[in-house]
């Protein structure tokens, strides 16, 4: 059972892994800073716990504690227990979901070890919004695409905002980079993936059509500019999803979405 630690003074250097959350500069999960990741409330701190981010410490009110105590049972790391107050103190704003968890950023997966085991995956370039990376691994979950892969100018996926978003399926589905972008695509084609670029462009194959590989790795631009022309380029197919007239484009995590429910209507 993790040790209960009761805290009331906010500034208690035990809580530092907590402090200043929304800090641009000093934020305990900036990868250059400390490096840590933050999960909040009880159903993301519990896939914390069923992942390979190894915890460190809990910071939480009496009522999230109790809902998380089988959870913790065998956890050999402290709760630090407050009140909604201090927690407000310490991290910087109200948070209402009355639990967090500080973890250890693992060392990052290797490509050909998350191709190894996976037939569907999506891969994002220039994805630089949390909220849209978070959704993007909640939608991979639910549908059961296997991976989530990050070529140029991408966000950090292990954001706060991008794993309270993802409902902490981000420290689940396995993630990598895909070095020497787009040349580096040539590993998912070498592994057997059909490579779709997905793109609201009318001139594109709708996707239905479109997607026909045994391995399939879905190419997903930024709101905005989209996929550059070179990474389309470094692609089989170019494939939209229809859109009703007067429309241009979907969210880009709402897309994701769609082509990972399209993989799972056509794949056996
Ligand atoms: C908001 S869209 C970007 C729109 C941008 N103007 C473009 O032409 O790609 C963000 C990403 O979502 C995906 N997307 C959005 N709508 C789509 C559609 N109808 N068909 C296929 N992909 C779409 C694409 O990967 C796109 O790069």
């Amino acid at each position: 059972m993790a040790d209960v630690i009761d805290i009331d003074d906010p500034a208690d250097p035990r809580l530092d892994d907590f402090r200043d959350l929304n800090s641009s500069d000093r934020r305990p999960d900036l990868p250059e800073g400390k490096g840590l990741v933050i999960a909040e409330g009880v159903l993301v701190a519990q896939r914390l716990l069923d992942s390979r981010f190894e915890p460190i410490s809990f910071l939480g009110v009496e009522r999230r504690r109790v809902e998380l105590a089988d959870d913790l049972d065998g956890v050999d790391v402290p709760f630090y227990r407050t009140s909604a107050e201090v927690m407000a103190e310490v991290v910087g704003f109200h948070l209402n979901r009355g639990v967090l968890a500080a973890a250890h950023r693992p060392p990052p997966l290797e490509l050909a070890d998350v191709l190894e085991k996976s037939r569907t995956v999506a891969v994002l370039e220039g994805v630089n919004d949390h909220e849209n990376i978070g959704s993007i691994f909640r939608n991979a979950a639910g549908l059961g695409a296997d991976a989530v892969l990050f070529g140029d100018r991408c966000a950090d996926p292990l954001y706060r905002r991008a794993v309270r978003v993802s409902m902490g399926h981000v420290l689940r589905v396995p993630f990598a980079r895909v070095p020497d972008w787009p040349r580096g695509l040539e590993v998912l084609r070498g592994a057997g993936f059909q490579i779709i670029s997905l793109t609201p462009n009318p001139s594109a194959v709708p996707l239905a059509e479109a997607m026909t590989g045994d391995r399939v790795a879905v190419l997903l631009g930024a709101e905005g500019p989209g996929l550059t022309e070179q990474a389309m380029r470094a692609t089989d197919i170019r494939a939209r999803i229809p859109m009703a007239p007067g429309t241009d484009s979907l969210n880009v995590a709402t897309a994701a979405g769609m082509a990972f429910y399209e993989r799972v209507r056509t794949a056996s």
